[in-house]
C-alpha cells in the first residue's frame, strides 16, 4: 500500500476522531482503581461510544472482540479486557483504543498506574512518555522515519530500558493501519522521509527487561518473554510545515 497523504480537510477530520479517542481515553483513566476489572473499563469506554454514536475502531478489526486493548504489567500490548481480571495497587495497565469518525481514523493509548506504584514502574511510564513524545518533536517534512525511531530508542536506551521490535507504529487515515511503518528504533538519517500531510501513529512499547515478546495462547495478547513491565504510550500525529500536530489530545 503507498503512503496516503491528507488534505488539510481530511487532517481536520482526524482532528476530530483523535478528540474523541482522548477523551474516552481519559475517561476510562478516571475509572481505573484497585478492584476494577479490565472489563469494567471496557463497559465504560462502549457506553460513552454509544452516547457519542461513534463506532470503535479495534473490535471486530481481524476479529478482535473488544472496544479496548487492556494490557496489565509485563502484557505489552493488545490484551483483551475480561471480567475476570481485577487491577490491584501496584499494576500498570495499558489502554488502546481507536475510533472511526466520518470515515476516518484516531489512535491512541497510555498506560496508567492502579493506585500507588513502584519506582521502577513509574520510570517505565515516565521514560515511555518521554520516548513518545522524542519521536514526535524529531516529526517535521524532511526528516526520516529512522530519526523518529532513534528518537525514541535513545530515550528508552539510556535508561536501561528496551524498545518491542515486533510491533510498530503505522499510518493511518481512511484505514487504520496504513503504509509507511513506523519502528520505534532505526539510525538517524535511514528509511522514507516524512512529507506534509503524512499522518502516522507513533507507539512505543518499552520493557523494563529485555525486548523480546510472546503471544499467549488466546492469539492477541503480546507478553514480555522475561515476564518485565511493559509500558505503551501511543499518539495519532499529522506531518505540517511547521512539525508534529498531535491529533490524539
Ligand atoms: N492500536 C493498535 C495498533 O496500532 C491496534 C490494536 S489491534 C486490534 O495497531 F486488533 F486490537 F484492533
Ligand atoms: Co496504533
Amino acid at each position: 500500500m503507498a503512503v496516503v497523504l491528507k488534505s488539510p480537510q481530511e487532517i481536520e477530520k482526524m482532528g476530530r476522531a483523535g478528540r474523541i479517542v482522548h477523551e474516552v481515553l481519559e475517561l476510562v483513566r478516571s475509572k481505573v482503581k484497585p478492584g476494577v476489572t479490565t472489563y469494567d473499563l471496557e463497559k465504560a469506554a462502549v457506553a460513552r461510544l454509544k452516547d457519542l454514536g461513534v463506532k470503535a475502531a479495534f473490535k471486530g478489526y481481524q476479529g478482535y472482540p473488544c472496544v479496548l486493548c487492556t494490557s496489565v504489567n509485563s502484557e505489552v500490548v493488545h490484551g483483551i479486557p475480561s471480567p475476570k481480571r481485577v487491577l490491584k495497587a501496584g499494576d500498570i495497565v495499558s489502554v488502546d483504543f481507536g475510533v472511526v469518525v466520518d470515515g476516518y481514523y484516531g489512535d491512541a493509548a497510555v498506560t496508567i498506574p492502579v493506585g500507588a506504584i513502584d519506582a521502577d514502574a513509574a520510570r517505565l511510564l515516565k521514560v515511555t512518555e518521554a520516548s513518545l513524545q522524542a519521536g514526535i518533536a524529531a516529526v517535521r517534512p524532511g526528516a526520516t522515519l529512522g530519526d523518529v525511531g532513534a528518537a525514541v530508542q535513545g530515550v528508552v536506551e539510556r535508561e536501561g530500558f528496551s524498545v518491542v521490535r515486533d510491533f510498530v507504529g503505522h499510518g493511518i487515515g481512511a484505514n487504520m493501519h496504513e503504509d509507511p511503518q513506523v519502528p520505534n528504533f532505526g539510525a538517524p538519517g535511514q528509511g522514507m522521509k516524512l512529507r506534509t500531510g503524512m499522518v502516522i501513529a507513533i507507539e512505543p512499547m518499552v520493557n523494563a527487561g529485555k525486548p523480546e515478546v510472546m503471544v499467549l495462547p488466546d492469539g492477541w495478547t503480546a507478553v514480555a518473554k522475561d515476564g518485565s513491565m511493559s509500558a505503551h504510550f501511543e499518539h495519532t500525529v499529522a506531518v505540517t510545515a511547521d512539525g508534529a500536530r498531535i491529533l490524539t489530545v
